[in-house]
C-alpha cells in the first residue's frame, strides 16, 4: 500500500471565533464540565486577542475573541455568530503536512511557522476548508508548555467536575446545495481521506426535509468528517437554516465520546444543556429495532437517549439544541459500544425534533 501523505494523530484542538470568550468559558465549564487550563491575553503580552483553553479527556477546546473590532476574529463573529474558526490536526511533521495537502490542490493560508518560548517550540501552518473554516496542522514533539507558546496555565475559578467527555468522534460541517461532493472529493484528494459512507435524501428524509451526506475519514479512522448538504424537500431543511444564520458554510456539529453516557448526559441535564426531545413513542420499538442492550430502556427514556445498531454493534447518543442563539453549531455525545456508523437509525425521530424547533423558531 502507498505511503500515507498525511499520517495524523487525531484531532490537536478547536478553537472558535466568539463574542465574549470569557464567558463562554464560564459555560462550557459549569455546563459541559470542561477545565480551563491556559489562557493568553493582554495579561500574557498578547495584545490584540484573548484565548481561553478547556481541556475535558482528550477535548481541547480554544475560545477567542479579539480586542480589535476590525480584526479578521471580529469579522467572522460578525458574520458568523459564535462559530469554529479551527479544526487543528495533530500532525508529526507540518511542513510535509502542509507541502503535501497544498500540492494535491489545498489552499494555504498560513506557511509553517516555528513558535517558541522556555517550553520548547510548536510548528504550525493552515489550509483553508469548506466556508472560512481552517485546517491547522499542529506538530509538537518535545513542547513542554500547557497548550502553544504565548499561552500561560491557569486554573479554573471554581470548582468543575468533569462529566465524562472523552474525545472528539467526528466533527460535522454543513456546506451549500451541489456542493457536497466537491469538499468530499477535496479530503479525498487534498487530505488522502477515504469516503466511508454515503447517506442520500432517502436515507435522511422526513415528511418535510431531507438532506445529504458523505462521510470521510483518514486512514486511522481517528479523524472523521461528515458532510452535509441540503437536498429537495417540501419545507426548508436543517442545513438550509444553518446556512441562513451562519451566512455560509461551517461546522454543524461536533461528536464528542463518553464511555458512561447516561452519567455524562444526567450531569449535563443538572448544569442546564438544552438537549432535542425524541417523543416517549419513540421507545416502543427499542428491543425490537436494536435488540438486547446493557442499558434500561426507562434510563434512555428518562434522558431522552437515541440508540441504534449496526454489523458491529450498537451507539447510544444524543444532540444538544444550538448552542448560541443562532441556529447553527450544536454537539452530540456518543458512546459506541462497537457500532461504527451514526445512528441511521436514529435520523427520522431526530430531523423531525429538529423541525419542531425550527418551526418554533419560525424557519421552517
Ligand atoms: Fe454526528
Amino acid at each position: 500500500m502507498e505511503k500515507e501523505f498525511l499520517p495524523l494523530k487525531g484531532t490537536d484542538h478547536v478553537e472558535f471565533y466568539c463574542g465574549n470568550a470569557k464567558q463562554s468559558a464560564h459555560f462550557y465549564q459549569m455546563a459541559f464540565g470542561f477545565r480551563l487550563s491556559a489562557y493568553a491575553g493582554p495579561e500574557t503580552g498578547v495584545r490584540d486577542r484573548a484565548s481561553y483553553v478547556l481541556t475535558q479527556g482528550k477535548v481541547r477546546l480554544v475560545l477567542t475573541t479579539s480586542m480589535d473590532p476590525n480584526s479578521e476574529i471580529s469579522e467572522h463573529v460578525k458574520k458568523h455568530g459564535d462559530g469554529v474558526k479551527v479544526l487543528a490536526l495533530w500532525v508529526d511533521d507540518v511542513e510535509s503536512a502542509y507541502r503535501e495537502t497544498t500540492n494535491r490542490g489545498a489552499i494555504g493560508v498560513s506557511e509553517p511557522k516555528e513558535y517558541s518560548d522556555e517550553n520548547g517550540s510548536v510548528k504550525m501552518a493552515s489550509i483553508q476548508t469548506y466556508g472560512e473554516t481552517l485546517h491547522t496542522f499542529v506538530e509538537r514533539h518535545d513542547y513542554k508548555g500547557p497548550f502553544l507558546p504565548g499561552f500561560e496555565a491557569r486554573e479554573p475559578l471554581m470548582h468543575v467536575e468533569e462529566v465524562g467527555l472523552k474525545y472528539i468522534d467526528h466533527c460535522v460541517g454543513n456546506v451549500e446545495l451541489g456542493r457536497m461532493n466537491e469538499w468530499v472529493e477535496f479530503y479525498q484528494k487534498a487530505l488522502g481521506f477515504d469516503l466511508l459512507i454515503t447517506f442520500d435524501d432517502k436515507d435522511i428524509s422526513t415528511e418535510y426535509t431531507a438532506l445529504m451526506s458523505k462521510v470521510v475519514s483518514n486512514g486511522n479512522g481517528y479523524v472523521k468528517f461528515p458532510i452535509n448538504e441540503p437536498a429537495d424537500g417540501k419545507k426548508k431543511s436543517q442545513i438550509e437554516e444553518y446556512i441562513e444564520f451562519y451566512k455560509g458554510a461551517g461546522v454543524q456539529h461536533i461528536a464528542i465520546a463518553t464511555d458512561d453516557i447516561i452519567h455524562t448526559v444526567g450531569e449535563m441535564r443538572k448544569r442546564g444543556v438544552d438537549f432535542l426531545y425524541v417523543p416517549d413513542n419513540y421507545y416502543d420499538d427499542i428491543p425490537e429495532r436494536v435488540g438486547a442492550i446493557d442499558e434500561e430502556i426507562e434510563d434512555l427514556k428518562r434522558l431522552n437517549l437515541l440508540v441504534d445498531r449496526d454489523d458491529s454493534g450498537y451507539l447510544l447518543q444524543i444532540f444538544t439544541k444550538p448552542v448560541e442563539d443562532r441556529p447553527t453549531l450544536f454537539y452530540e455525545i456518543i458512546q459506541r459500544k462497537g457500532a461504527k456508523s451514526f445512528g441511521k437509525g436514529n435520523f427520522k425521530a431526530l430531523f423531525e425534533s429538529i423541525e419542531r424547533e425550527q418551526a418554533i423558531r419560525g424557519n421552517l
